[in-house]
């Protein structure tokens, strides 16, 4: 399948996107709650899935999207898994790290992935059997063998205080003397495994739109996922691990406590 038209498209609509975000950043935006009171949603994120949508109905009239502010309608051999603004947080608080990131899932295989970093410029692109590339460029995941040494990141889901599961997790990676960092969107931390800035990344309670692009990114890229006791990754599993596929085992080892 000629994936170049589909990966246009996932360009076009994610410069779109971080058009609306830099247009809200500029002058400001309203933003209300959703599960919780750190839970934030803002008038870009909403926006900026409203011209993704718009963009990928008009190039692409039949095909599905799933999106985090507007949910899916239908069914569909083409579905486009789309977080308009991933990092909502951060970028409420003008913290620079925040993306957009679109996937196409065809029959329920992901084959074109974009995370675009507003603040940066840096463009992540892969296509199936196509490779991973940063602005344009070849990349691969890092080299770094072993745990300790390594470069880690997570994430907490916001009903942390509800669910301190990521908690006792962290706490196992933390007591070997491991790096650990939160940068706070999960596409973005995908794209930074598939690059080799970071060495790994788990989370908890990850859903499709964090996911779809950043999966294809790090496979591209010579990297492993797996859900988080190492079986295969499924999409809509809510636990994922990401590496560079030589530390591996042994973080899946650390966060269970063996
Ligand atoms: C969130 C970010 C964050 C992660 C959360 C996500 P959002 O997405 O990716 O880093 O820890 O699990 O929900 O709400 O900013 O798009
Ligand atoms: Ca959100
Ligand atoms: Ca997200
Ligand atoms: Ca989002």
């Amino acid at each position: 399948m000629d994936l170049r038209p589909f990966l246009e498209t996932a360009l076009a609509a994610a410069y779109v996107a971080r058009g609306i975000h830099q247009l809200y950043q500029d002058k400001g935006f309203t933003q209300s709650t959703k599960s919780t009171p750190t839970d934030v949603v803002t008038q870009a994120d909403k926006e900026a899935e409203a011209a993704i949508r718009a963009l990928i109905e008009q190039r692409h009239p039949g095909h599905v999207v799933l999106g985090e502010e507007e949910g899916q309608q239908g069914e569909g051999e083409y579905r486009w898994i789309v977080d308009p603004l991933d990092g909502t947080v951060n970028y409420a608080h003008g913290f620079p790290f925040y993306c957009v990131s679109i996937g196409l899932e065809v029959r329920g295989e992901v084959v074109v992935g974009v995370v675009l970093d507003t603040a940066r410029g840096d463009l992540f692109t892969a296509t199936r059997g196509g490779g991973a590339y940063f602005n344009g460029r070849p990349i691969r995941v890092s080299r770094s063998p072993k745990l300790l040494g390594s470069l880690i990141a997570t994430g907490f889901p916001y009903d942390v205080a509800r669910d301190r599961e990521n908690l006792t997790y962290l706490e196992r990676v933390l007591f070997k003397g491991i790096t650990v960092r939160r940068p706070g969107a999960a596409a973005l931390d995908l794209a930074y495994v598939a690059c080799g800035r970071l060495d790994g990344f788990w989370e908890v309670k990850l859903n499709p739109w964090d996911v779809a692009a950043g999966w294809l990114l790090v496979e591209e890229a010579g990297g492993r996922i797996t859900g988080i006791h190492g079986e295969p990754y499924r999409m809509g599993n809510r636990y994922l691990m990401a590496s560079n596929g030589r530390i591996h085992e042994e973080l899946l080892a650390t966060i269970h406590g063996r």
